[in-house]
């Protein structure tokens, strides 16, 4: 027993989306964790509509598997941007659940282009 490989945690990962309470999420888009993960609102915004000034794209409404899929991407080592890596890296799985559950029950009216 040393260690699931990454496509079994990312499995794993998936098959939590169902579970993974949402009241969590939004409590880490609106407060980050403690001061390791930054608020996803302090840089996409109040409604995760996105903010354009500093490059953060919307994220109200995308799939959950999406936000899985790219805070995974981030983390990883193909991570291409600081500020993501920072926030993905610091964010254990049952975090990224909730907050791409979250993220997935956003309406997304509340998205606009950037
Ligand atoms: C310090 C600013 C900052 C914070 C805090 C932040 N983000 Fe981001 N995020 C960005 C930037 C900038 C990008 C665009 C990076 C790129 O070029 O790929 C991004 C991209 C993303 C993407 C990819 C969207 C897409 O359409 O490809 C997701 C998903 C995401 N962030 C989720 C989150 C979540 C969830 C949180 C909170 C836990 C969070 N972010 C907090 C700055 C931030």
């Amino acid at each position: 027993m040393t260690g699931m490989p990454l496509t079994g945690l990312a499995l794993a990962g998936l098959m939590l989306t169902a579970a993974a309470p949402v009241s969590q999420g939004m409590d880490i888009v609106e407060h980050g964790t403690g001061s390791e993960a930054s608020a996803c609102m302090s840089c996409h915004g109040a409604k995760l509509e996105g903010n354009p000034a500093l490059k953060a794209p919307a994220l109200a409404g995308l799939p959950a598997a999406t936000v899985l899929a790219r805070l995974a991407h981030y983390a990883g080592p193909d991570g291409h941007n600081a500020a993501m890596r920072a926030v993905a890296t610091a964010l254990n799985q049952p975090e990224r659940t909730a907050v791409a559950n979250y993220i997935a029950s956003l309406p997304k009216a509340a998205a606009r282009p950037q």
